[in-house]
Parts: structure tokens; sequence; C-alpha cells
């Protein structure tokens, strides 16, 4: 239904484009070979959520530039630091700004109902970015990375590392996700849990402020001083400490988080020789250096060019009127449905194979890490 929908308004894009080529043409304002083709036309518009965290900078400039090359008119709004009224206030300009595809990466997913509304009642077709718009039919794709994994692959590192299938333990670990209305978070802590819950219940992995619940490990917009603050009260609480309880293992769903984490531990004593498991995501520079410097033990390579790309992709099937390509059309059901969806691969990242992953495929100059 939702296809039949976005092939309707394809459909209905491509003719009025057509529409303008040939009034431009009949203008004499046609491209050169004098076949305005509907690239040039089209406005996308795209939303993110925050200038304060590396990711969403590198994801708008990434798609800025794809689209860019692609030949589209770019208008690129970032929601300041997480404000949701702004987010809505600047895709309900892009609707009235007649940009003709919107790319949003929600800050809350379940806030946009009403300017995506809007958005549908003008015919525009919506790609969620890398996070799920819920209750809204407006959402005709999906791209993002395969969350589930990235959630897996932090729990599989930590039972790998503490090689939990022949060690009897017990270990003490301390759970940390990210922001609670950002769907994905059901799926990294879901997926890590998935990995993790068996060692939970077996009583090889303890966690001693029993805070296991996905609520009591959220970390509102995933932002680095609350995680900081929720370590130092979970170290006073609990008595980690170098020389105090051991803590072996600190599940964090990202970066941004996790930093905060590190500066706890870092604070309470902790170095590279005694440092805890820590998990992460995004491979964001803080991180690394962290990781190159034994404060960070992994995270999770999302290579957000490659997202950039898919979306482009996406763009482009759309206003041609074509099927955008779609991996997954199971995973995600935002509440009005499931959502057809592309998911890209997530890598782990460690300090054995950064380079290859970051430096020799263009992601970061090794002066950027130093
Ligand atoms: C993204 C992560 C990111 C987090 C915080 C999530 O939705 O998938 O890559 O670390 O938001 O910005």
């Amino acid at each position: 239904m939702k296809k039949l929908l976005v092939v309707m308004l394809s459909i209905m894009m491509v003719l009025s484009f057509a529409a303008c080529g040939s009034k431009k043409a009949d203008d004499g304002a046609a491209s050169s070979d004098g076949d305005a083709t509907s690239t040039e036309k089209v406005k996308v518009g795209v939303s993110m959520p925050t200038k304060s965290l590396q990711r969403w900078n590198q994801d708008g400039a990434n798609m800025k530039k794809s689209l860019e090359e692609a030949g589209y008119e770019v208008d690129l709004q970032y929601a300041g630091d997480n404000e949701i009224p702004l987010q809505v206030t600047q895709i309900e300009d892009m609707v009235a700004g007649e940009c003709q595809v919107l790319v949003v990466a929600a800050i809350d997913g379940t806030q946009l109902g009403a300017p995506l509304a809007q958005a549908a009642d003008a015919g525009i077709p919506v790609i969620s970015y890398d996070r799920l718009i819920m209750n809204s039919d407006a959402v005709s794709y999906y791209a993002t990375f395969d969350n589930t994994k990235v959630g897996e692959m932090q729990g599989q590192y930590i039972v790998d590392t503490l090689d939990l299938e022949n060690q009897a333990g017990p270990f003490n670990i301390e759970l940390f996700t990210g922001a609670p209305d950002d769907n994905n978070v059901n799926f990294f802590f879901g997926g890590a849990m998935s990995v993790l819950q068996p060692y939970l219940d077996s009583g090889k992995l303890v966690v001693k402020s029993g805070q296991t619940e996905q609520a009591q490990a959220a970390t509102e917009n995933w932002n680095t001083e609350k995680s900081q603050a929720r370590m130092e009260n979970l170290i006073a609480s609990q008595g980690y400490g170098p020389s105090g309880t051991k803590l072996d293992a600190v599940l964090s769903s990202n970066d941004s988080v996790a930093n905060g984490i590190t500066n706890a531990l870092v604070t309470a004593g902790y170095t590279a020789d005694n440092f805890p498991i820590l998990t992460g995501q995004d491979c964001d520079i803080t991180s690394v250096k962290n990781m190159l410097n034994g404060e960070q033990s992994m995270s999770v390579f999302k290579d957000t060019r490659q997202l950039a790309d898919q979306v482009v992709g996406m763009v482009k099937a759309i206003v041609d009127g074509e099927d955008p390509e779609v991996n997954d059309e199971d995973t995600y059901n935002n509440g009005t449905g499931k959502i057809p969806s592309y998911l890209c691969e997530p890598i782990v990242c460690t300090i054995d194979n950064y380079k290859e992953l970051l430096i020799d495929s263009g992601y970061y100059t090794e002066d950027q890490l130093k």
C-alpha cells in the first residue's frame, strides 16, 4: 500500500518535473544540451537532529555533498542541539519551500506526526534516515544500519573478551544505552542483551547496581555529561575502583555515552592497565583516541558515506518513479505498518583494524587521530 502510494507520488512528481522541463525549454532556459533532466529541478530537504555530535555533522555533510553531486538542490537543516520544536519548524519550512523529497533523522521519532502529515498532503515522499520516525504513515522508506547487529556486536565483544564460554566468573558489568525517544535504542540494547542475558541468567555476569532495565540504562539525548554523572554515581554506590570492587565491563551503546563513562573511570583512577572493557559505536574521533590510549575497548564503525550513498540512491529512484533498493521489509514497523528498509552493515572496530577501516578508507586522516 505504502509502495503504491510512493509510486503514485513519484509518477506525479516525474510528470510535474517533465512539465517544468518543457516549460523551461520553451523559455529558452533549458540545459545546454536542451534536455532538461528531472534531477536539475529537484530540491531535497535534509533534516538532521543536532550539531553537537560529530556523527550528525558528518551525516549532514556527506548527504549534502552526495546529493549535490547527483545534481539535486539541498536544503540541509540541523535542529540546534536536539531541539524538537525547531526540527518541527524546519520540516514545515521544507514543505513550504517546495522540497520534493524529505530525508529526516528524527530527534524524537514520535514527535513529527504533524509536519509529516503536511508533507504527505503535499505529496512529498519521506525517507526516515538512521532513526525510524514512528506513528506516521508519511514515511515511505527507511535507510539505516543493522541496528540489532550493532548491539549484538557490542555484547559479543564483551562475551569474547571475558571468555565467558570458558570462565566461571562472576564478572561485574554495568549497562548504558541511549536516548529513550530514539527507536534505535530498542535495537541496540535489545541486540546486546540478547547476547548478554544468558550470562546474566547463569550468574557469570552480575550487574551489581541491579539496573538492568532499558529505562534504567537510558541516557537522555545520548548526552556525555549525563552518562558521566550516572557512572560517577555507580562508582560511588557500588564502590567500583582500581583498588575497590572490580568492574570488569561496561556496555555502552555508543561513543558519546562511552566518553562520559571513560571520563568517570579515569577520574576514579582507572588507567590503560586496568581499564574495564568498554564498548561504543560510531568511531567518533574522541573515542578512537580513547581506544588508542586504552580507555575504550571497541567501537562499531558505521560508514556514514555508505548510508548517504544509499539514501541518494533512494532519492533518485523515487524521483525517477522506480522502486528504491531495500534489503529488509520485515524488521521495522513504525506503528502504521512495516517500512521497507535498507540496512547497511556495521563493522567492529578496535585498535587492531582501525587503520584499515578509518584511515586507509579515507574516513579520517592520521592527523585527526593524533
Ligand atoms: C545513531 C547512533 C548515534 C546516536 C546518538 C543513534 O540513533 O544510530 O549512531 O550514536 O543516535 O546520536
